[in-house]
């Protein structure tokens, strides 16, 4: 084979690039097992509601306060202001002040919102009045039209999470503003949920046009299922988890996020499994640890974390006498759509060090 010089091969790549291709030879090895460039992170509910209150304090910089009023949690191993916090989804926490109003719109990337802080605010989607309180879960699926108002006297929070990322990537996002501020009230209020029964019976006069729901998940009823749980009818790596479902089909929160609740009891202390879903948490009740790859954060009512795809992670309690409660929305619905998910089971790890943040 004939001998290249240095610049006959220099002139080959540059006619390479200039052909806008790339050679597989020049690619990084593969790797055998996912190696996330996400990294595991916490952002303090404290430092992150403070930069909130700030910046409603200091309107002007924001074109439509109470609709962007939220603070995106970017992974600090993703970079630009279309990362997110796992590959796939981008969650932020938001702040409505009273009598605002987040302006009606609507998009291809869907939307759960996960109310933290403050009762009495109503969210109208798709013509359809729901009054969101503490731990609620919302719905707002791809393109309804939606808009939040807080009619009460205290500011609103909550964790948003949005398939954004993916969405973006796959260039399949639309988005429009609706011609007015609020959107008429076209159905009654609570209209999706009254003709679900619960999920277990369907009004057949009435039933819901389409798969993805304008729902509505009401703390008082996910409380009452999380208790409901028998220790027995826990997971080992999870305590008592459950999955927020779509009613019609049993079938996940959403067709790119699922969204689940899970309990640990008092002292409770998990095993250690990883899985090929990459999973946001959010701390709604009590404090404990989560132990990732041998490093532990220690987590406080009101955190949010980001445990990557294939990293080893169990859950402890940090307390005796209280319960934890955990909030969490992954892209289980992705992965299984590709035939992606793979679980590992393991025991318990020895801890090495602490995650950066931790407490
Ligand atoms: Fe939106
Ligand atoms: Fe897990």
């Amino acid at each position: 084979m004939a001998k290249h010089s240095v610049q006959q091969e220099e002139a080959y790549y540059g006619k390479v690039a200039a052909g806008k291709l790339f050679p597989l030879w020049k690619m990084p090895p593969q790797q055998p097992e996912p190696k996330p460039r996400a990294v595991p992170y916490v952002w303090r509910w404290d430092s992150v509601v403070e930069l909130l209150d700030e910046a409603g304090r200091m309107d002007h910089t924001i074109d439509q306060g109470g609709e962007r009023r939220a603070l995106i949690m970017i992974n600090p191993g993703f970079e630009g202001p279309f990362a997110g916090t796992t590959p796939s989804i981008a969650a932020a926490m938001q702040m409505i002040k009273p009598g605002e109003v987040a302006n009606a719109h609507r998009h291809s990337m869907a939307a759960i919102r996960f109310i933290l802080r403050g009762s009495g605010a109503t969210t109208v989607v798709n013509g359809e009045k729901v009054t969101m309180e503490e731990g609620d879960l919302v719905l707002t699926p791809q393109m309804v039209w939606h808009d939040h108002t807080n009619p009460m006297a205290q500011d609103l929070y909550w964790l948003d999470a949005l398939d954004a990322p993916l969405v973006f990537y796959l260039n399949a996002n639309f988005y429009n503003f609706y011609y007015e501020d609020v959107q008429p009230e076209t159905v009654p209020e609570n209209h999706t949920a009254d003709t679900l029964g619960g999920g277990l019976l369907r009004n057949q006069y009435a039933p819901p046009r389409e798969r993805s729901l304008s729902l509505i998940y009401k703390w008082k009823d996910t409380y009452a299922a999380l208790h409901s749980a028998t220790e027995a009818e826990g997971s080992p790596f999870d305590g008592t988890i459950f999955e927020y479902t779509n009613p019609l089909d049993a079938g996940h929160t959403l067709p790119g996020m699922s969204c689940f609740i899970q309990r640990l009891r008092p002292g409770e202390h998990t095993e250690a499994h990883r899985h090929t879903t990459s999973v946001v948490y959010h701390a709604y009740q009590g404090q404990g640890s989560i132990i990732i790859n041998g490093q532990r954060l220690d987590w406080a009512r009101g955190d949010t974390f980001v445990v990557p795809s294939w990293a080893w992670h169990e859950h402890v309690n940090g307390s005796y006498s209280e319960e934890a409660v955990l909030f969490s929305v992954s892209d289980l619905p992705v992965i299984e759509a590709m035939d992606l998910y793979k679980v590992e089971e393991g025991s318990r790890q020895e801890v090495a060090g602490v995650i950066e943040g931790s407490r």
